[in-house]
């Protein structure tokens, strides 16, 4: 400073005169941007049971910490250097950064660094909220008193003093003792300990899927939707505890975005492999989440009630009983469509479980020293050499128009010849559960014989339930007048589709076919004007 030129020792006070002001000043620019954009994020990411910050004093608590404790360091002087480096700048200005700089890092170091600590502290942010400290009492208590069981056993099997054992069992009794005490004032509602529990309910889904994954029982595609499925049922039950969870629930059974493409190809261009694959995925994924979920029944009542008590693990058991029979339900509507495809599945996941019990078993016994190295690596080989990894059965819809018409009875009496001739003019069609296939007051285009499956026409009075063998479909074309009623599908429907175009042709060479339709239809059109009839009788 003292070689330095009047005007350069003028320059460098005016440069270092901003610096003392800059950390009170970016301090007030992080509380600015914390402030406003900080609730933004909250409404948008909504974790009520752990995440959230409870209330409104500690919302600015954190807010206050988080501002406190932005520290500087290598990156503002790599930034700085880059400016000092820049040859272009005039050196004072050069100087005024690379003094800033330093001093802005030293500043948050040396003060924010050391006494963020602190001013956790006097926040209170280094507590447990009410919520955590129940679960960690919960907890507590239970490892307590499984160590006083394991303490007491120890001591009755090697015949030790019951002085010993109660000086050891005492303290932890005394904690317990105290614990309950505490819990009895309830800290917190029925409504949050259930929430807390479906959230553990929800983690333990994720672990197995882990596992699922370690144990190769899935491939990774598969493990990946479990852990988003596990996700969902965490943020929902998070969010609104037992209805959100349940809400998520219903929303991982529904079909992906990917199944829904896949679908959308097929109707609109005939694209069937991609919508084959997607099913085959689907039944992949809904033969491992049953055996998740029905761990989580083990989980729930032997590890959950030890922890939640009866009355919440008896509510949550039957969200995971109630997941288990919509799984189950999903699986059978599939299963029933394709039990060939399921039961190869099944066969291909139990020879995987096979080999990785034996790749186990060879494993354990080199670790307890029976078998050397080279015979441990020998066995291994022969087990990779003799079951390497089976690729997925490859999944068919089963769209062949001539074994569908196999299925309708009505036709059973054509020769070979006419199926034949029959086969060119019926369309396949497959069609999910839930899906409309006829819309009430449309103009008919199509009669549909249901190869297999299930729908059901959704009738002003009644809903009626068709089957295999059955169709839909004619009253429109014979009396020319709209769609008499919704027909949706209940289950995965393999339907041939007969055009208004083919409608005449088809019953001009099968007059037989052609007269059991009309008879059908003229049954179906008394039982609607009794129906009608009814109504209007108990209307006046
Ligand atoms: P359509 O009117 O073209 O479209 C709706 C279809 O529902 C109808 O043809 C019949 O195939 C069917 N439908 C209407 N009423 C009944 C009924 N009472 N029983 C069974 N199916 C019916």
């Amino acid at each position: 400073m003292a070689n330095m030129s009047t005007r350069s020792q003028l320059a460098l006070l005016d440069a270092l005169d901003p610096l003392s002001r800059a950390p009170i000043r970016i301090f007030s620019f992080k509380l600015l941007v914390l402030f406003p954009i900080a609730p933004l994020l909250a409404a948008r990411y909504r974790y009520p049971l752990f995440e959230t910050i409870s209330s409104f004093a500690s919302w600015y608590a954190y807010k206050l910490a988080m501002a406190w404790g932005g520290l500087r360091g290598a990156l503002t002087l790599v930034l700085a250097l880059a400016v000092t480096e820049n040859r272009g700048l005039d050196p004072q200005v050069q100087r005024f950064v690379a003094v800033l700089a330093t001093g802005l890092v030293l500043f948050t170091l040396f003060v924010n660094g050391t006494t963020l600590r602190m001013v956790i502290a006097l926040l209170g942010l280094d507590r447990l909220s009410p919520r955590n400290e129940v679960l960690r009492d919960r907890i507590l208590a239970l490892s307590y008193a499984e160590v006083c069981d394991a303490v007491r056993h120890l001591a009755e099997a090697h015949a030790l003093a019951p002085a010993a054992v109660q000086q050891i069992v005492e303290p932890y009794q005394a904690w317990i003792t105290t614990a309950n005490a505490r819990d009895a004032a309830e800290r917190l509602t029925e409504r949050d300990r259930l929430a807390i529990a479906l959230v553990a309910l929800a983690n333990q889904e994720r672990a197995l899927a882990l596992e699922t994954h370690a144990a190769r029982i899935a491939p990774p595609a598969t493990v990946q939707t479990l852990l988003h499925h596990a996700d969902t049922l965490l943020d929902g039950a998070r969010t609104e505890g037992r209805l959100g969870y349940q809400r998520a629930a219903a929303a991982i059974l529904s079909f992906p975005v990917a199944f829904r493409i896949a679908y959308f190809l097929y109707r609109h261009f005939g694209i069937r492999r991609l919508l084959a694959d997607r099913l085959a995925d689907r039944v992949e994924l809904l033969l491992v989440t049953r055996l998740l979920v029905d761990r989580l029944v083990d989980f729930n009542n032997e590890r959950l009630r030890l922890i939640f008590g009866e009355r919440i693990t008896a509510l949550t058991g039957e969200s995971v009983e109630r997941r288990r029979g919509e799984l189950g339900g999903a699986f059978d509507a599939l299963q029933r469509q394709y039990p060939d495809y399921v039961a190869a599945l099944e066969v291909r996941f139990l020879r995987q479980s096979a080999v990785r019990q034996e790749t186990g078993r060879y494993h354990a016994l080199f670790e307890e020293g029976l078998i050397p190295q080279e015979l441990f690596e020998d066995l291994k080989r022969g087990v990779t050499a003799t079951r390497a990894a089976e690729p997925r059965p490859r999944f068919d819809i089963g769209l062949d128009t001539r074994r569908l018409i196999e299925q309708l009875d009505f036709l059973s009496a054509l020769s070979n010849a006419q199926l034949d001739r029959v086969a060119k003019l019926l369309r396949p069609r497959f069609t999910v559960p839930n899906e409309r296939i006829v819309r009430a007051g449309d103009r008919g285009d199509a009669v549909f014989f249901i190869a297999s499956g299930a729908v059901e026409v959704r009738l002003p009075v009644r809903n009626v339930r068709l089957g295999t063998g059955e169709f839909f479909g004619e009253m429109a074309l014979l009396t020319g007048r709209p769609r008499q009623a919704d027909v949706v599908a209940l289950s995965y429907c393999r339907l041939l589709v007969l055009r208004k175009a083919d409608f005449d042709r088809f019953v001009t060479a099968n007059p037989d076919a052609g007269a059991a339709i009309s008879r059908v239809a003229q049954t179906r059109l008394a039982m609607n004007r009794d129906d009608h009839d009814r109504t209007a009788e108990v209307a006046s």
